[in-house]
């Protein structure tokens, strides 16, 4: 079975995936991100992942979830939250587990970060996500997260098409690691983000894909936020 699919970033770690008749929102911080492509009011969602609690990540998923009836699908801690502010089509999981959405097969994956929700609320582990969609394609969006060396057991069982990975520094991978990810992955392409929201995340991104194109048979694709891949 064959699936078109699309991604457009929607800036910082914010992604609509389009994979056939399913709309996929990823971290849809979308108020008050200077980059943002779109608004909270305008987008919509059949599904919105939510990798953990923080604000640039978490964002406007209430708020969309609400107006769409999207369902969210995020750790047990940040589901439950979510119910518990009166929106109850979740699906909760945990680092390790699979479920089968109707897109595709979404594994949760670990994140080395923290995960508190904005109003102090303890949102559990912080999470990737690998999604195999039904025609074998395979992506990785890492989210928040430090460089593991368990970046390397991603590719298994099925190579990785398309990873999403942070090069802001500070608060995540900055270039150096993230170019080590690549190399763990081995992903066909790489599109990096969660960086020039802020001043204290600003990178180079061309300066990075000269790198990891030298050292890697990895492509980077650097997208501006409001960009699509299909
Ligand atoms: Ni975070
Ligand atoms: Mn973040």
């Amino acid at each position: 079975m064959k699936n078109d699919f699309r991604i457009q970033f929607l800036g910082h770690n914010a992604w609509l995936l389009t994979v056939g008749a399913f709309r996929v929102l990823i971290d849809p911080f979308l108020t008050g991100n200077p980059v943002a492509a779109t608004v909270a009011e305008k987008v919509d969602a059949d599904y919105i992942l939510v990798s953990h609690g923080h604000g640039d990540h978490f964002g406007d998923t209430l708020k969309i979830a609400k107006r769409t009836g999207a369902v969210v699908v995020a750790i047990a801690e940040i589901a439950g939250y979510v119910t518990s502010h009166g929106y109850e089509n979740t699906v909760a999981m945990n680092i390790g587990g699979t479920v089968a959405l109707p897109f595709g097969r979404l594994k949760m994956v670990q994140a080395i970060h923290s995960s508190t929700l904005p109003d102090g609320t303890p949102g559990g582990n912080s999470a990737g996500f690998l999604l195999t969609l039904a025609d074998g394609k395979t992506l990785y969006f890492a989210c928040d997260t430090a460089l593991y060396g368990d970046m390397i057991l991603l590719k298994k069982p099925s190579p990785v098409d398309y990873a999403f990975l942070p090069i802001g520094d500070l608060f995540t991978m900055g270039p150096d690691d993230a170019l080590e990810a690549v190399k763990l992955i081995q992903s066909r392409f790489v599109v990096p983000c969660h960086y020039n929201t802020w001043k204290v995340i600003a990178q180079d991104p061309l300066a990075w894909k000269t790198r990891v194109e030298a050292e890697t048979d990895t492509e980077v694709i650097i997208l501006q936020s409001g960009e699509i891949i299909e």
